[in-house]
Parts: structure tokens; sequence; C-alpha cells
């Protein structure tokens, strides 16, 4: 027995001789005890809705994309590149390298620097196979935490899990940035300006490039330039976290202009990419992080830390899911087909804010709504208070997050006048 273990033993031993393991009261004695953690907001929201009997309820928490009967929609190119792996006697189950596959990592830089950007000609970049964009936010944040000194600018307000994701890399000096401006219902652009321009040089800034999540908020790319000079000027490290590219606008390229603009710039940033929300592939968690470097060197030596980090964390990247991608981008056929379906999800998304928009505007329902057709991307920040919130709840069996976030793509042809009708009522008998 190891003197670790007999000291552990030792220092639970119950005046009686005997070990907790066989005391009625083991909460007191557990080696682990520690206190109950809050749930998830989000899971425990769908939680909360799947238990709701009530044939009207309405889940508009979770941002995963449904048709217009309410049901997750399996993109019909993706079933085809499943087919085509499943068929392919040439693949097994051989670990992946460290950093995933490389026709995925590589169709992932073409995919949000473009096909001629320097980057990629000068071999400036590291990439590496993720655990979706949640796990590629992580490793950014691991390495980050290793070779730049912080603090770290989240913006206000900003996905829940961001905040999370830099403390559990170790930061403790997290800011926020302002952003949503609850007067013009807008980006609150010169109070953000400022912030960056006050940030100590160095600070690392976490950006949306598109589709802001929860706001649906964007800068121009007037702004987005703007943003640069600050960074480029105090040397601020640029984390573009990019969980929606194709969602907002439908178009590739336009969500993709911020991280190219940046790039033109000449400076070094970080991208997350993820394939939740754009092939559909919640559940196969694929993603990619991807560093652009001044220089082939600094890409290599970055390329060696990320592959350092995943080694010690969870060794190599799962195959499935960034084989039906690199299958997709790396067709041109099969990719014609992708850009078709995203246009697909994406004007639904659309239609059902023009839907919301005009049902509020029949109804007369108090206040200006412009801004549930100005926002872009899967969310929209109503504006309602969290009290009108709990109402849509209880009387209305309507989810959606405290704050006001809606997600789109839970809206459908069916149930947006009836949302509109309860929007109504709340807006005229709760504050
Ligand atoms: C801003 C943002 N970043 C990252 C993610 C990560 O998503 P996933 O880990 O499912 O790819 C999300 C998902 O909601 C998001 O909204």
């Amino acid at each position: 027995m190891t003197h670790r273990r007999l000291e552990v033993i030792s220092n639970h031993l119950q005046p009686t001789g005997t070990f907790p393991y066989y005391n009625a009261d083991m909460s007191t004695n557990s080696l682990f005890k520690t206190t109950l953690a809050p749930p998830d907001v989000i899971f425990e929201l769908t939680a909360s809705y799947k238990a709701d009997t009530d044939p009207n309820k309405i889940n508009l928490g979770v941002g995963a994309y449904r048709d217009n009967d309410g049901k997750p929609w399996v993109l019909p190119v993706v079933k085809k590149a499943e087919h085509a792996i499943v068929g392919d006697n040439s693949l097994d189950h051989e670990y992946l390298p460290i950093d995933g596959i490389k026709q995925f990592t590589e169709a992932s830089v073409r995919l949000i620097l473009g096909q001629n950007s320097p980057a990629i000609a000068e071999q400036r970049y590291a990439s590496a196979q993720t655990i979706s964009g949640t796990g590629a936010c992580r490793l950014g944040a691991d390495f980050l935490y290793q070779f730049a000194k912080g603090p770290v600018y989240i913006s206000n307000p900003t996905w829940a899990n961001h905040r999370a994701i830099f403390q559990n890399a170790g930061f403790d000096d997290i800011r926020e940035y302002p952003y949503w401006d609850p007067k013009t219902r807008g980006l609150a652009f010169e109070a953000l300006l400022d912030c960056f321009h006050k940030a100590p040089n160095g600070s690392i800034l976490l950006l949306h490039p598109c589709a802001h999540n929860p706001t649906g908020v964007d800068p121009t790319l007037e702004q987005w330039a703007q943003i640069a000079a600050i960074a480029k000027e105090k040397n601020h490290v640029v984390f573009f976290d990019c969980a929606y590219q194709g969602f907002a606008s439908g178009d590739l390229e336009k969500d993709a202009q911020a991280v190219r603009y940046f790039v033109s710039q000449g400076m070094e940033l970080l991208i997350a990419q993820s394939y939740a929300k754009n092939f559909g592939l919640y559940n196969e968690r694929t993603g990619c992080l991807s560093i652009i470097s001044k220089t082939p060197q600094g890409a290599k030596e970055a390329s060696s830390q990320l592959c350092k980090i995943i080694r010690a964390n969870y060794s190599n990247p799962p195959a499935f899911g960034a084989r039906i991608v690199q299958t997709v981008l790396n067709n041109p056929q099969l990719n014609e087909e992708w850009i078709h379906q995203l246009k697909t999800m994406a004007n639904r998304i659309i239609e059902m804010r023009q839907a919301l928009y005009s049902s509020l505007l029949t109804l007369k329902t108090p206040g200006t709504w412009n801004h549930i057709v100005d926002q872009i991307g899967m969310f929209s920040f109503t504006g309602l208070t969290p009290a009108q919130v709990k109402v849509l709840r209880d009387k209305y069996h309507v989810y959606m997050t405290t704050n006001g976030r809606i997600s789109m793509a839970g809206l459908n042809t069916s149930n947006v006048h009836r949302f509109a009708e309860a929007v109504d009522w709340v807006v005229r008998n709760v504050q």
C-alpha cells in the first residue's frame, strides 16, 4: 500500500477504528465532498420542454435547426456522404493522428479563409480537428493560457459557455466588453471600441465573426475594420469563435468576411469552427481550431503545441463527423449540394423572422420590432424581460432563455402566429 493511500485512510479512520465506507453518515466523510453544481440552463430547458405534455408547447431554447414540421433535419448531402463512408472498405477504425484528418483540417481552413488566402499559400497556419466548436474554443483557451497573458475579453452578453471555458483553462481575469445596447437593440459600437482601446496591451479578444450568439447583431465590415485597427495597434490577441458560418446569411463567403479581413491585415489569430449547425452534425462533435501565424515556422511550432495539449487531453479525435465533412467539402458536386441545403436552412430562418415581425405588426403589439428582422443567424434577442419569459413558459408553454433570446429555428408556419399572440399578451400585461 502506498504512503499516500495509508495517509488517506488514516485521515478517515473513525474513533472506533472503522473505515468511513461502513459509516451510516457517508456524506460527511466522502473524499469527494462538494456542493451541487447548477444544471446547465439550455439542457435543463430542453428537458423541461420534453416533460411538458401540452400539445401546443414551443421550444425556442436550444440553438439547433428544425424543419417546418419542428423536426431535426439530416441534410440529404450528409446522408449521401454517410452512405459513401459506410461502403468504403478502405476505411478502418485505426487511431487518427493527434490533430485529426488532414483533408478535413485543410478543407476547414479553406472554407474559413478562402481558397486564395495568402496564409494558406504561405503555409502560415496550424490546424487541429476538435471536439466540435466547444472543443475548439477549449483547445484555443488552453493554448492561450500557456502562450498569451490576457486578460480575456468576452462580449456582454455572450454564449453562456465562453466564460466557463476560459475559466476552466485557468484564466482568472475574464472581463466583458460592451456589445448589446438595449436602447437601440443594436450594437454598442462606440463603447466596444472604447473598451478595446483601454484594454491592456496584449489582451485576448473573443469575437463572434457572424451570427452573434445571443443577440443576432453583427458589426458591419466597416466596423470590423475599426476593431481590427485597434486590435493591431494594441497587440491584442484575436480569437474568432465561428459557430455559424453559412447560417447567418446563407452565404459562406459573407459570413467569413470579418475573419478574412483580419487575416488580410497580416494579423495573427485563432479561429474555432463548428460543423454542428451548418452541417447539422450536432452529436458528431466535429470542429476545427486554426492558428494563423506570421511565419511558417511559427505555425509549425503552434501545431506541435496543439498536439501536445490534445495528446494529454483526449489523445486524438473521433473520425466519423470529420469524414462526412471532408467528403462533402472536397467533392465539388457534394459541396454545391451542401451550399444549397445550407441556404434552405438559412432562408427558412429568415422567413420566420419576417413572419414573426408581420404577426406582431398585425397584432399592433406595443413597442418596435424591427430588430427581429434586422438581426441575423440562429437567434433573436427579443428584448422580453425575465418576468415576461416566465409567463410565456407558465401560461403559453413557450420555452426560451431568461435573457429573452429565442432560437428562430424553433418557429414554423404552424406556431409562429401563436407565439406572436403570446408575446402580444405578455407585452401588454407583464412588465
Ligand atoms: C457562439 C458559439 N460558440 C460555440 C458553440 C459550440 O457549439 P458546438 O460545440 O456544438 O459546436 C456554440 C453553440 O451553440 C455557439 O453558439
